[in-house]
């Protein structure tokens, strides 16, 4: 096969064979087509789009580039979860520790934040001895001793989406749903997962703005998913402000314990019990955790009970993490400067802007511009309104926890973009917008 021929394929609207696909991602993986082509192919695949075999099959070629977890001697059944990046989002923190307390194994690779959007790493990192840095033995011997485990990609994995991802980002095709939803689905795969809870979001702080890009790239997911023979559940969920009060690594961090200590914002509680559900429903197929409202019941308990948390500190604990930061997150890195931005005037809280929130906190230092800059663990915003909130002027809407004067200046004119007044009641934005269902995930 010649890649030339494969490019010019694609380039007049023909379907690609599985066959040369493969070849195709195997070539470029090894480097044996250049670039260039690879280049090519990606816009010719960004303009005449791909059929679903034709993103399946791209996605399982991306998936076999590299190594292929089995966690069979783990679990007999794996599942995990993909978010597709917000603010505030530190569901990951809450949602893996409550679920694995259910007796339910979880083995799960993060990575860290670009841009506005955070990373669970980073916020792993801001509890001391944190090792995310763990030997494929060693995370395989964590997730069985145990039963759950939480790390950067120790392994080499899908080694032809970082390649083409990062060609992606130079040769303008990172917006186009088959690469988008291959590109992730081969990690997902890769990784081991028989069941796969996606949380995609969707608004203004979120890679996809409106609910019809949202939903159509869930689809396509959970299309990928199901041909490749796994259970899938998808949700679109709310990115038009942040999820829970806290953005910023350790603020993230600090949140996350308490929501494990039974406390936390509602909002972001609601969201780790829905997800952790879903997530139990998948692995329940055929034993316990197939009755929703059962499910819900003990979720709450174990957060209510402690034992969530509970699994939290033996995940901290086994891979090196100080445990007395979870006992007292007030130990966790602290900002130097810390002060209020208030009300501009009264009325209902009719924005909260997601994306300015992710920018101000960016500001303040707690973001990377590029892969590798360093990020200033302490600092960030609490958020204490939500869209829908009456405020009256003068009232503390956010608190800025800063390192450096001049970017505390920057962060409040960001701030002052964020929010947005009404004088006549606003309804509250909803947490979800729907959710999508693949394989067999309701336990039949
Ligand atoms: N996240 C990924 O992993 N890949 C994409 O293409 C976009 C977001």
């Amino acid at each position: 096969m010649r890649a030339v021929d494969l490019i010019a394929k694609k380039r007049d609207g023909l379907p690609l064979a599985a066959e040369e696909i493969q070849w195709f991602i195997q070539a470029y993986t090894r480097g044996d087509v250049p670039d260039y082509q690879a280049a090519a192919f990606l816009m010719a695949v960004f303009i005449r789009g791909m059929s679903r075999e034709e993103t399946v099959n791209l996605t399982l070629a991306m998936a076999h580039s590299g190594d292929v977890l089995d966690l069979s001697d783990i679990t007999d059944y794996a599942v995990d979860k993909h978010s597709s990046g917000g603010v505030g989002d530190k569901t990951t923190l809450v949602v893996l520790p409550l679920v694995a307390s259910c007796g339910v194994p979880v083995a799960k690779m993060s990575g860290r934040g670009l841009g506005f959007s955070g990373g669970t790493l980073d916020k792993l990192e801001s509890i001391a001895g944190y090792n995310v840095h763990l030997s494929n033995e060693d995370f395989r011997r964590l997730a069985r001793q145990t039963g759950i485990v939480l790390s950067g990609q120790s392994h080499d994995l899908a080694p032809a989406d970082g390649k083409l991802y990062a060609l992606r980002d130079v040769t303008a095709t990172v917006p186009c749903l088959p690469l988008i939803a291959s590109s992730i689905m081969s990690k997902k795969i890769a990784a081991g997962a028989n069941g796969i809870v996606l949380d995609v979001k969707v608004g203004r702080g979120a890679f996809m703005t409106n609910l019809d890009d949202a939903r159509a790239l869930a689809q396509i997911m959970v299309d990928i998913g199901t041909d490749a023979g796994r259970d899938m559940i998808a949700v679109l969920s709310d990115m038009n402000q942040p999820l829970g009060a806290a953005v910023g690594n350790a603020l993230e961090m600090a949140e996350a314990i308490t929501t494990l200590k039974g406390d936390g914002p509602a909002d972001f509680r609601e969201h780790c019990l829905v997800l952790a559900g879903y997530m139990l429903r998948l692995y329940g197929r055929g034993r316990q955790w197939t009755d929703e409202s059962q499910i819900r019941q003990t979720l709450v308990e174990h957060l209510n009970d402690g034992r969530a948390l509970a699994k939290f500190r033996q995940l901290v604990e086994a891979q090196g993490g100080d445990v007395r930061l979870v006992d007292d997150p007030a130990l966790l890195p602290k900002a130097s400067i810390v002060e209020t931005y208030h009300a501009a005037q009264d009325g209902y809280i009719a924005q909260v802007a997601a994306e300015e929130i992710g920018m101000a906190s960016f500001d303040l230092g707690a973001g990377r511009e590029k892969k590798g800059d360093p990020v200033d663990l302490a600092v960030g915003l609490e958020v204490h309104v939500k869209v829908g909130d009456r405020v009256t002027a003068g009232a503390p809407l956010v608190t800025i926890h800063a390192n450096d004067r001049q970017r505390v200046t920057a962060c409040r004119s960001r701030l002052e973009r964020a929010f947005a007044y009404s004088q006549t009641p606003v309804e509250p934005l909803p947490l979800f917008y729907g959710t999508l269902y693949g394989g067999r995930p309701t336990g039949s």
